[in-house]
């Protein structure tokens, strides 16, 4: 048997599976999301372990005898928070989030670094964990004097699991420390904010062996001292994994809290000025670039929380099939955005409202603002020579077939709808240490799933919606102006 651990935001998903990827129980365990001051998001690690502590004691109750033939673990992570570590492993703060932008002047100083866009292959966003470093330095010297180790979230779980401090390639290229393209710390990197080689874990890869559980622990649960932990992997190389997104063409859409467009790559192709993330994958010689614009069902969860009616509700409204864009604009830029702007500070606006505009024009105007806004990561991805052919449509807002044939029409890519399923982060990190386990080839693990059915797009209205596209484009200059 195998476990699968999605560490997300807001709580951890575990999934205990066969060895042929077959989900026999999963357990959830919510935990906080801490705000002390504007911009900052912080977590106590320890809730981390609590959560993984009572969600395998939940599967191994249900599951006796299954949970005692455990054989394989591995962890997704919400990546680049940093969580640190003194000499004795105790952790020294709350870990500083992915969402966090305290760090945002640092980022802007590190970027502007000569050599840290062509080595890490990204620009170094405030969310990375890097410019945290730098931050922590500056407002908390103490504390900084007494970081022994970094570790990313889903790393100090391993470290909670195995004793050991091992990273993956996947997780680490968030970090602004690694050079992606060789696929190793870069000491450029680590000196340009004050870091050294000593400070962080070990790389595996993510579909490799990191360690071995803990012999007290294995005792505690009832498990093998055998049990290996895999490296593991940042979210979205380990969502890819579980939708077996692992070569070039090989793409998919998310309409999550967060949307993310993401390319599998077979070559290290950076363009950092375009915005696109391009990170390691989670399985050995691949990598993958994405699009990530910051608020997609955010937004639709926004409108609904405001005109007090479900996102369900809502996405009735606009009913099932699209017939043109609105003259209702919607930017999605409630907590800034990434791709393509890099702008922290930017916020959101609703342009052109009329006297009759109702709760159905609003809605389809916010799934617009986040369709194109996925097209501007479309034609980031595009400026760095990457071609899509189809896209698997995955996340919660990918039950709307409208919002889904609005993206085919946009992007103008058929959109694949997987069967319904588990094929998640957490299904991703099955398959991961299923292969650390058993040494099984990752593509022979990690399939595609299967297709309840394509949405083309519609070419009566492409150049509708190309048009309106246009318009969108021109509306992010306009409102930075007067913000
Ligand atoms: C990726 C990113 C998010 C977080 C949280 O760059 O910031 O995907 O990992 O999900």
């Amino acid at each position: 048997m195998f476990l699968g651990l999605d560490l997300g935001t807001s709580g951890l998903r575990a999934l205990l599976a066969t060895v042929d990827g077959d989900i026999l129980a999963s357990a959830e365990q919510a935990y906080p999301v801490n705000h002390p001051h504007s911009g900052w998001s912080e977590q106590d690690p320890n809730d981390w372990v609590r959560a993984l502590g009572a969600a395998a004691a939940e599967l191994k109750a249900n599951h006796p005898t299954e949970f005692a033939a455990l054989k394989g673990i591995a962890i997704s992570g919400h990546m680049h928070g940093a969580t640190l570590l003194d000499e004795n492993g105790q952790v020294l703060r709350p870990c500083i989030l992915w969402n966090d932008t305290r760090s945002h002047v640092e980022a802007a100083q590190l970027d502007q670094t000569p050599g840290v866009r062509d080595l890490s292959g990204n620009i170094v966003f405030p969310g990375f964990t890097a410019p945290k470093l730098a931050w922590v330095r500056k407002h908390e010297p103490d504390t900084f004097a007494r970081v022994a180790k970094v570790l990313l979230p889903k790393d100090y779980l391993g470290h909670w699991l195995t004793g050991k401090y091992i990273s993956d390639m996947s997780d680490s290229a968030g970090t602004s420390w690694l050079d992606v393209g060789a696929r190793d710390w870069s000491e450029e990197l680590l000196s340009a904010s004050g870091m050294r080689r000593d400070q962080m874990p070990d790389l595996v890869e993510g579909s490799d062996v990191a360690g071995r559980i803990r012999p007290d622990l294995a005792r505690e649960w009832g498990v093998s001292e055998d049990v290996v932990i895999a490296g593991g992997g940042g979210d979205n190389a380990v969502a890819a994994c579980g939708v077996g997104t692992l070569r070039e063409g090989d793409g998919f859409v998310s309409l999550g809290t967060s949307g993310v467009l993401l390319a599998a790559k077979d070559s290290f192709a950076p363009k950092p000025g375009s915005a696109v993330h391009t990170f390691c994958h989670a399985i050995p010689g691949t990598w993958y670039q994405m699009g990530v614009i910051l608020a997609a069902t955010d937004s639709l969860n926004w409108l609904s929380r405001n005109l007090d009616h479900s996102a369900a509700d809502l996405s009735a409204m606009v009913g099932n099939t699209i017939s043109g864009p609105g003259s209702v604009r919607f930017l999605p830029y409630l907590s800034g955005e990434r791709t393509p702007h890099n702008d922290s500070a930017i916020r959101g606006a609703l342009i052109g409202l009329d006297i009759g505009t109702g709760q159905k024009e609003l809605t389809q105007a916010v799934m617009e603002g986040v369709g194109f806004a996925l097209r501007d990561s479309l034609e980031a991805l595009k400026s760095t020579g990457t071609e899509l052919n189809r896209l698997l449509a995955i996340g919660g807002g990918s039950q709307s077939r409208y919002w889904v044939e609005m993206l085919a029409t946009l992007l103008n890519l058929p959109v694949d709808l997987p069967e319904k399923g588990e094929f998640g982060a957490a299904l991703g990190a099955v398959r991961l240490a299923i292969c650390a386990a058993t040494g099984a080839a990752p593509e022979t693990v990690m399939t595609a799933p299967k297709v309840a059915g394509t949405i083309e797009p519609r070419g009566d209205l492409t150049a509708a919606y190309d048009e309106a596209y246009q318009k969108f484009r021109a509306t992010y200059p306009a409102i930075k102006a007067i913000q």
